[in-house]
């Protein structure tokens, strides 16, 4: 097996077929997965049962509530995208489930079917977003909270990315993002902004532009400003971002903790599926 790091963050891991890892070989991947943030895996053949197989070995699964199930596996969520639909699922900067009060640990995307072209999936570093946050913002966050919530994107509100988008799952039969009364039900969670990664134990920084609402302790100017000021540093930090360009048998995974990722909406008029399985997280610390 060979771990090659790939510019801005990831590794690409070769040499592997993730259906038949001794326990040797997956540790390795354990590590390099906290290590690099993300993993890419290419030229894989994977059964839905194998996808579920290989993030089983992470941990337990969450079902996703938002997301459309694959119709057999209500393991693997459907990141779909229809020829005549016009808005994606996740097309901005985020990080899956900081509105949990345990955020997911991360997920295994897996491409089904790819348009003739776009679709990249671009990737950020939170830990070299941290490392890189000038002193001033440094000393402005330290010790600080934000409050997190999926309701504005999830919920019922007549702004809501469920309400104002084309994946949202009315009556036109699309079903890509539904549930909207879960979403309503969510009690929105406070993180630290930065954390100390569960598992690498290294800083990260935890705050992203999609489910990010406000700092805590916080005026409304003074909190969207400073988070106006983290989230530029990350949409700027191109030396922290990797674009990956997805191939028949490609696989991403992701860390929830320390990546943000956004799906790339360049591909209208074409299809585009995704399996994805999110595994479940811990509570977040300073
Ligand atoms: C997601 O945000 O989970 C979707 C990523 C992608 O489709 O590339």
């Amino acid at each position: 097996m060979q771990i090659t790091a790939v510019d801005g963050l990831g590794a690409e891991i070769t040499g592997v077929d993730i259906k038949n890892l001794s326990d040797a070989e997956f540790r390795t991947i354990q590590e390099a997965f906290a290590e690099h943030g993300v993993i890419f895996f290419r030229g894989q053949d994977t059964s839905e049962d194998d996808h579920i197989a290989f993030a089983e070995r992470f941990g337990d699964i969450n079902i996703n509530r938002f997301f459309a199930a694959h119709p057999d596996y209500p393991q693997i969520a459907l990141v779909a995208k229809e020829a005549d639909q016009k808005d994606n699922i996740g097309g901005g900067w985020h990080t899956d489930h900081s509105y949990d009060h345990e955020p997911a640990l991360g997920s295994v995307l897996v491409a089904r079917e790819l348009p003739q072209s776009g679709g990249d999936t671009m990737f950020a570093s939170m830990y070299k977003a941290y490392e890189t946050l000038p002193d001033a913002l440094k000393e402005k966050v330290e010790g600080r909270s934000a409050l997190h919530s999926g309701k504005h994107i999830f919920g019922e509100g007549p702004d809501s990315y469920y309400n104002t988008s084309d994946a949202g799952s009315h009556d036109d039969g699309t079903n890509r993002i539904g549930n909207s009364d879960a979403a309503e039900k969510l009690t929105d969670p406070e993180h630290p902004i930065v954390i100390k990664h569960p598992l690498s134990g290294k800083k990260a920084l935890y705050v992203n532009p999609a489910f990010t609402r406000e700092v805590v302790g916080m005026d409304k100017v003074e909190s969207d400003e400073l988070l106006s000021d983290l989230f530029t540093h990350v949409f700027t930090g191109h030396g922290f971002h990797h674009r990956f360009k997805w191939e028949p048998g490609s696989i991403a995974m992701w860390d929830n903790r320390s990546t943000w990722h956004w799906a790339l909406n360049d591909y209208q008029g074409q299809r585009r599926i995704m399996h994805r399985i999110t595994i479940e997280g811990c509570p977040l610390e300073a």
